[in-house]
């Protein structure tokens, strides 16, 4: 088990050259969360055939191996920041979401579904929170119309 464990981890490495790769995008927000989607598209075959890795910029993300979610390899960064929707792995989706977000969690995370040679590829752009209240403040163009105007008036 242990043995084929291991071997599995370094077959998202060479698997992938003729497959198909599929690219989105996510945004999130700091101290927030976001959906990072990966669905093959059908149910897979055997629930105990399933092997996905998330994978982004070297670190495990979030793995799922014979069918279940493994916490060995995953990246101390990611550790009980990742949720996944095992109702949904029979469908085959293998979407992740991703909490507390930080601005480190930015950039291209590659979902790879092992077994049909599928990858998706998520850029996920991370933005500082809304401020509350920020849509009942004037708004700069507002204020500067406002006195374009005064300015006619007193010229005028
Ligand atoms: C996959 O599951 C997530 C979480 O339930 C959902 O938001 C998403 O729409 C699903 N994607 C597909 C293709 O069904």
């Amino acid at each position: 088990m242990e043995m084929r464990y291991s071997q599995l981890f370094f077959l998202p490495v060479f698997l992938f050259i003729n497959g198909v790769s599929l690219q989105k995008t996510a945004v999130g927000f700091i101290g927030g969360s976001v959906v990072l989607p990966c669905s093959s598209g059908k149910p897979p075959s055997t629930v105990q055939g399933i092997a996905v890795f998330w994978r982004h910029s070297g670190q495990n993300v979030f793995i799922i191996i014979y069918g279940e979610v493994s916490e060995k390899g995953q990246d101390p960064e990611y550790k009980n920041r990742v949720e996944s929707f095992p109702e949904e792995f029979k469908r085959g989706n293998f979407s992740i979401k991703l909490n507390n977000l930080q601005h480190t969690d930015a950039g291209e995370y590659k979902c790879s579904i092992v077994t049909e040679e599928l990858v998706w590829r998520v850029k996920l752009s991370i933005k500082e929170k809304p401020i509350p209240g920020e849509g009942t403040e004037p708004r700069p163009e507002m204020i500067l119309m406002f006195i374009s105007i005064l300015y006619t008036a007193i010229i005028f």
